[in-house]
C-alpha cells in the first residue's frame, strides 16, 4: 500500500491503469519518467509520475487510482511521496496539466500556472501530444 519507487515489472500495470482512465502512456517506459506506486496483494492501486526538465521543474505525470482504492486518500499520499522524493532531487516547481482533473489539484494547494513561464521543452512533452492546448489546464506548485 505504501507508495514505493516502480520498477521496470510496474510498468505494464502502470500503463493499463492509465489507459483504463483515459490518461496517456506515452513515453512512460523511457528513462525520462519516475514512477511511484502503490500495490497490495490483488495488484496496483495507484500511480504518480515525474518528468523532469530543466533539473528544477517537474511534469507531474499519470497520477490514476483503481476504482477499488478511491476516495481513501491514496492520490494524495501519491503525490506527497513523489514530491518528497524530487524535493531532495532539487526541484522546486511541480507543473501539472488536466484536463478533467483541474480542480482535484486546486485541493492539493496546485494553482493556475502561465503558460508563458513554463519551459517550452516542457509544453512539448509526449503528456500534452493528443491534446490541444484550449482543453488543458496548467497548474503549478511550489514546493
Ligand atoms: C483523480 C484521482 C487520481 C483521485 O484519486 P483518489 O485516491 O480517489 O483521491 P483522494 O482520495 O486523494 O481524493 C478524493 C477526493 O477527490 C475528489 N475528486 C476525484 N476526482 C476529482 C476531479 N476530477 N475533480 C475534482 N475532485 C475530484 C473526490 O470526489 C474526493 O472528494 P471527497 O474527499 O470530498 O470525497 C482518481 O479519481 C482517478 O484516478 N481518476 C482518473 C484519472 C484522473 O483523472 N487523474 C488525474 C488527471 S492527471
Amino acid at each position: 500500500m505504501r507508495p514505493r519507487h516502480a520498477t521496470e515489472a510496474d510498468l505494464p500495470d502502470v500503463e493499463a491503469l492509465l489507459r483504463s482512465c483515459s490518461l496517456p502512456a506515452v513515453g512512460i517506459r523511457g528513462q525520462a519518467v519516475q514512477f511511484h506506486v502503490s500495490r497490495d496483494k490483488n495488484g496496483l492501486l495507484g500511480c504518480a509520475g515525474i518528468e523532469e526538465f530543466d533539473g528544477s521543474v517537474g511534469l507531474l505525470r499519470g497520477l490514476a487510482v483503481a476504482e477499488r482504492a478511491r476516495r481513501a486518500g491514496l492520490a494524495a499520499l501519491l503525490v506527497s511521496s513523489l514530491v518528497a522524493d524530487v524535493r531532495l532531487r532539487g526541484i522546486d516547481t511541480l507543473i501539472v496539466g488536466t484536463t478533467v482533473a483541474a480542480g482535484y489539484f486546486s485541493r492539493l494547494g496546485f494553482t493556475p500556472a502561465d503558460r508563458a513561464t513554463i519551459p517550452l521543452e516542457l509544453l512539448a512533452s509526449r503528456e500534452f501530444a493528443n491534446t490541444s492546448s484550449g482543453e488543458t489546464t496548467l497548474l503549478k506548485a511550489e514546493l
